[in-house]
């Protein structure tokens, strides 16, 4: 209440001085006004105007250097003046006098006067000239008459709209004033509250000795520096303030039971560094020297068995993600966790080329009975996006947004797939998936064309499906990247799939050891043992 009645003061304020400014220029014939350009009241009268006569619409005239006011009349023949018109004049030139309007000589043939003092053409002053001494033209008097004609138009646009443009001008202040005192508000009242670090964790203890040395990489939440602390390498992730969500979002993750799995990237903590001002977020993790699995693919090819390896690792810990583990004895339950921006750059390698999943800043967990919070499906790289995301048309439930990533491990199994030296065709350079349809920097557009409107994806080369496990595997990828979100692969059967091929390569090396692409020895330590001692799971598709 005491803000509105503060606002409406405060606007009446100023109407006031608007008028005061108007009003007392009329008042007082002040000589200039706020541009500069001086003013004074003059009598206006003309034949269409009866109410007007003898000075009874005065009204405000501006000049530069200064206004004048004008009287025409005519003479009667009983020697009477009848007033014929009154207004505002502009050329010095043609007056005689400032304080009265005396006839001008120059303009004898008229009947005309001006002067330059207030209201001064109520009265004429009636001089005979005798026609002899300037007989008057017939043009001169037609362009007198015309400039006077014009003067009058001119006045008269001038009253009808600058009093309309003030009136819009007014409008728009009011308004604007209106819309600022309400952010004004806003303001004042979310000040005290609105602390950007309010909704961030409590701060950790002390700072540890941590020295940056370079950037690695720079995501879509900060950058990640390469760095040490006491003897180790660590990585340490730095995010900007606004970005405090995916900071809070990405160590709840890391933080949740279970969360220790050695296809999960290590955490090791975070940190708060920096002022209120300049208060830089930090993520503290493992750090990998052989970066992500896109840099790495960027720079490398891989065999087969590398191939197993990756893949396995990768899915084993997105199934990991996914899995609900109940709680058991004095350990809590871990929630099924669904990434939504999996992708190579989001897989680091590990120095023996397993992998691990990074990156967990738009990461949703799913606690039964809990809602798993606010959020909107359009999140993630849309190159990697499934279908049902780029058409807005996802279910807000767990297994949704489990589908959601499997479409994107297809697209890392593209990826791998594609740096495979597993045949003897040759190898072309590091792509990622679509680049070759839409390029390196795809639009939300292109994309929906491309795979919601065309069904388009990525290429399969011919040479794959010659090879018995580059075929298997290139049949799990289209499982996984499948339109129809039900029909595709859980993270669970792709480890199975992935199992299953280094089971019959392992098998065929043994029955024909000249088979080089893989040998007993090099894949035994690659069988991934997908029975941890947890719990039974429910796949989201029971098929593998
Ligand atoms: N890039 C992103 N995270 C990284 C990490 N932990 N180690 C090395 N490179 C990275």
């Amino acid at each position: 209440m005491l803000n509105i009645t503060q606002f409406l003061s405060s606007t009446l304020v100023l109407i006031l001085i608007i008028l005061h400014g108007d009003l007392s220029a009329g008042a007082k014939g002040a000589p200039y006004n706020e541009e500069g350009v001086s003013t004074i009241t003059c009598a206006y009268y003309s034949e269409n105007d009866p109410d007007c006569k003898d000075g009874k619409c005065p009204r405000p005239c501006e000049g530069s250097p200064k206004p004048y006011c004008f009287a025409t009349w005519k003479n009667g023949t009983d020697g009477q003046i009848e007033i014929e018109m009154q207004g505002c004049w502009s050329v010095e030139d043609d007056c005689m006098n400032d304080s009265q309007c005396v006839q001008s000589p120059s303009i004898q043939h008229l009947n005309f006067c001006c002067c330059s003092e207030p209201l001064c053409n109520i009265k004429v002053k009636n001089v005979y000239y005798p026609p002899t001494l300037s007989p008057p033209t017939t043009t001169e008097k037609n362009a007198k008459v015309k400039k006077l004609k014009n003067g009058q138009l001119t006045t008269t646009l001038i009253y009808s709209i600058v009093p309309l443009v003030g009136l819009a001008a007014v409008i728009v202040l009011v308004f604007w004033m209106w819309k600022r005192f309400k952010r004004q508000v806003y303001y004042r009242q979310q000040l005290p509250t609105v602390d950007p670090t309010r909704d961030l964790p409590p701060s950790p203890g002390p700072e540890r000795p941590i020295k940056l040395i370079e950037v690695r990489a720079r995501g879509r939440f900060g950058t990640v520096w390469k760095a040490q602390l006491h003897d180790k390498l660590v990585a340490v992730k730095k995010f900007p303030l606004q970005d405090r969500h995916s900071w809070t979002t990405e160590q709840d993750i890391y933080r949740l039971p279970h969360m220790n799995h050695e296809n999960i990237l290590k955490f090791i903590g975070t940190e708060r560094r920096g002022d209120n001002l300049s208060l830089e977020l930090w993520l503290i993790t493992e750090f990998h020297q052989n970066g992500s699995l896109c840099e790495y693919l960027k720079g490398n090819t891989i065999t087969l068995s590398e191939l197993i390896k990756m893949a396995g690792s990768m899915a084993r810990g997105l199934a990991f993600l996914h899995d609900e583990i109940p709680a058991l004895g004095d350990k809590a339950a871990k929630p099924a966790v669904a990434h939504r921006d999996f992708k190579s750059k989001n897989v680091l390698i590990n120095t023996d080329l397993s992998c691990c999943i990074a990156d967990f800043g738009l990461a949703l967990k799913f606690e039964p009975g809990k809602n798993p919070g606010e959020t909107h499906g359009l999140v993630g790289t849309r190159r990697y996006m499934a279908p049902e995301v780029l058409e807005g048309a996802i279910s807000f439930n767990r297994d949704a947004f489990l589908r959601i990533d499997m479409y994107a491990c297809g697209m890392v199994l593209w990826e791998l797939l594609a740096r495979c030296t597993a045949t003897d065709a040759s190898v072309g350079e590091y792509q990622l998936p679509y680049e070759e349809e839409v390029g390196q920097h795809p639009t939300l557009e292109d994309m929906q064309e491309l795979v919601v409107i065309n069904k388009v994806r990525p290429a399969i080369k011919e040479h794959w499906l010659k090879h018995t496990g580059l075929e298997q595997l290139s049949a799990t990828m289209e499982e996984c990247w499948d339109h129809d979100a039900e029909a595709r692969l859980s993270a669970d059967c792709v480890l199975e799939r992935v199992n299953q091929v280094e089971r019959n390569m392992l098998t065929s090396s043994l029955v024909s050891p000249s088979n080089t692409a893989i040998n007993a020895q090099q894949l035994q330590p690659l069988i991934i043992n997908t029975n941890q001692g947890l719990p039974p799971v429910t796949p989201l598709v029971q098929t593998i």
